[in-house]
């Protein structure tokens, strides 16, 4: 009896087994005969927002917290001793009116300084060199000087280096340093060593070796990350921020752009947004600004898209009318998005072109379209967009508006918001999903029967959300399987941007982020790998790909899709498995000659899901490997959950 009963087990087995090594294969049939529509170059980008220290304390290099000693508390991020005086009288820069005066502390032993705890540390790499620079003047004497110095958590000084200080008017000083070790906790000190006393504002350290070597510049490793992203398109500066907390908290570009040592303050809504992940030292110091995203677009190959101010403030925390700008007092919001337009592409003989020429780019930035208001809903949005469309299409008719239908994917606001921008003939509408894995799975399809006459989409800001929040092949897969409904409707959905970009492994707020550092280290997620995939594997036209004449959209796990790159000459196939078992894929191409031809197949999966970490950033890496194509067909084995991209040379 008992020797039965296990040979009827065993034979189960054996069936079950043989079902999941001999899957049943999926005859996929990619025409070529009939090209499909064209793919938008935007259609994969970046959205950018100063959230989770992306920028202060990320991508921009400023290693120095409160260099304008702007903060509500003066000398937050910085320790003083001796004698350290805020004063505002007869500032350096109007906008930014706070300075420090060092003043001998009363005896020859007694010391005067201040030191500062840069963003989580001040981290050095050895023999990496950073510049120094300081805005200063003498209120007495004919000379002043200070020690500069970089020390550890022990407070050992491991590199110093004396400025003199030698004019009554403000000047900007600069050394450069070159760290005699690695340190990822290390301070700044700055000394007072002379006895006459001395102003400083705009105190500054930057690595030497920034994106392209600009003074002023960001963080060469996470700036790299972006490009090697092949971004059509380049979104900024948020998301929330746009909207501020309040009015007063805002993003206002005009504030951002100009001399840096100029630019205001300003607070940053993410500071207090959630409070148990409270950050009172978040500001947004503007030195990244309009004028470097724009450059940052131009640097990275991707189409600008400003978002702006509608004049709303975040509705999800003002709910009362009053918070915001009455219709009739929207002009000075409608007169920056104007000014904005001539900022970027403006003759330098405008006054908005000359400040952007003034800033060193005397081009145009080639601005096309713009985003008005982040996540609004409700009938407060349509009334006071179309007040902006009007102003700006009447200076400029062909520039593309960009709307949105709210922060969610569906339901009663997301329906009344798309038939208000179908109504106002908006060029694009920005649609936000922040979903669990299964929403993803299962709206493969949520554009195949989209309306094709009107605006067109624009997924602004997505993620695939896992219980956990955290960045896992799992969601990465989940988005993966999701883009291929973007492309195989290319002819609706222009653009899409995944979000957020950044998290700095101590200063987050929200998870996932596509790309994660520390001050010295970066790590691109596993989510990160599926953008690029597609983002480096746009094509310039859909081909329609189909199992028995429908879509591939999750039956047996498998999401499809295909493209036709007409300049390189080649077709590229899409397939995410996200069943447990290996699939096969026997592709037909109608129309294809029968040549033998090389490509690739690069597979993206995971043996030990969760291993993406700062310190094995390689974990979970695409995989390339050549294969050879004879004929019109081919066939695909799909490992167990791999997102699979097959190039085919024609
Ligand atoms: O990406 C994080 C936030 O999510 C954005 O600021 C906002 O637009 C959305 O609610």
């Amino acid at each position: 009896m008992r020797k039965s009963k296990s040979l009827v087990v065993l034979v189960c087995s054996i069936v079950l087994g043989t079902q999941l090594i001999f899957s049943q294969t999926h005859a996929i049939q990619v025409d070529l005969k009939k090209i499909g529509s064209p793919i938008q170059k935007t259609m994969y980008g970046i959205f950018f927002e100063d959230i989770n220290y992306g920028a202060d304390g990320g991508l921009y290099a400023e290693m120095i917290k409160n260099r304008s000693f702007e903060f509500p508390q003066s000398l937050l991020g910085w320790t003083s001793f001796g004698k350290v005086e805020v004063r505002t009288d007869k500032p350096a820069f109007p906008n930014n009116p706070h300075y420090v005066r060092l003043s001998y502390p009363g005896h020859n032993v007694k010391q005067t300084g201040m030191d500062n705890e840069g963003f989580f540390g001040i981290s050095v790499k050895q023999d990496a060199e950073y510049r120094f620079s300081v805005w200063a003047r003498l209120p007495e004497g004919e000379s002043s000087s200070i020690r500069i110095e970089l020390i550890d958590p022990e407070s050992s000084i491991f590199n110093s280096q004396t400025l003199t200080i030698d004019s009554k008017d403000w000047k900007k000083y600069q050394i450069v340093l070159k760290a005699s070790k690695t340190e990822l906790k290390g301070r700044l000190r700055i000394f007072l060593t002379s006895k006459n006393s001395l102003d400083i504002d705009h105190v500054s350290l930057f690595p030497v070796d920034t994106w392209k070597g600009r003074e002023n510049g960001l963080r060469k490793d996470l700036a790299q990350a972006l490009y090697d992203l092949h971004p059509g398109i380049f979104r900024f500066p948020g998301g929330c921020i746009v909207e501020g907390t309040d009015l007063n908290s805002r993003y206002e570009w005009k504030n951002s752009v100009g001399p840096v040592e100029n630019r205001k303050l300003n607070e940053n809504r993410w500071q207090y947004t959630f409070p148990n992940r409270f950050f009172p030292d978040y500001f947004q110091s503007y030195g990244m600004g309009f004028y470097e995203l724009f450059q940052l677009s131009e640097d990275i190959g991707a189409e600008p898209l400003p978002v702006i101010s509608c004049g709303l403030a975040c509705q999800f925390q003002n709910h009362d009318d009053k918070e915001n700008v009455a219709v009739n007092k929207l002009d000075p919001y409608i007169q920056d998005a104007l000014d904005l337009i001539e900022f970027a592409n403006g003759d330098v003989t405008t006054k908005w072109g000359k400040v952007r020429s003034d800033m060193g780019h005397p081009a145009s930035f080639n601005l096309k379209m713009m985003a008005i208001g982040n996540e609004q809903w409700g009938s407060l949005y349509p009334e006071r967009l179309e007040p902006f469309m009007k102003a700006i299409h009447a200076k400029y008719p062909n520039f593309k508006i960009v709307g949105t239908a709210g922060p969610s994917p569906d339901g009663k606001d997301f329906e009344f918001g798309w038939k208000e921008m179908k109504r106002l003939k908006a060029d694009l509408v920005d649609e936000h999903y922040y979903k669990d894995p299964q929403w993803f799975l299962s709206n493969a399809n949520r554009y195949d029967n989209y309306d094709r006459k009107g605006p067109k989409v624009f997924a602004g800001e997505y993620a695939c959300h896992t219980k956990d929040r955290k960045n896992s092949f799992e969601s990465a897969l989940c988005e993966a399987a999701f883009m291929t409904g973007f492309e195989r409707n290319a002819d609706v959905v222009y653009q899409c941007t995944y979000a957020p970009l950044f998290a700095h492994v101590q200063g987050w707020q929200w998870k996932p982020d596509l790309i994660w550092f520390d001050n010295l280290r970066s790590v691109r997620s596993v989510n990160y790998y599926v953008q690029q995939l597609y983002g480096m594997n746009v094509g310039t036209n859909v081909l329609k790909t189909v199992e028995n004449k429908l879509p591939l959209e999750g039956q047996d796990g498998i999401y499809a899709s295909s493209v036709l790159d007409k300049n390189k000459n080649e077709i590229i196939l899409k397939i995410v498995n996200t069943s447990d078992a290996e699939k096969k894929a026997a592709y037909t191409f109608n129309g294809m000659n029968k040549a033998e031809r090389t490509g690739t197949h690069t597979i993206l999966t995971s043996a030990n899901p969760g291993q993406e970490k700062l310190d094995n950033p390689t974990a979970v890496v695409p995989v390339t490997n050549e294969i050879k194509v004879s004929g019109n067909t081919f066939e695909a084995i799909l490992a167990p959950k791999s997102f699979n991209l097959y190039v085919i040379k024609l």
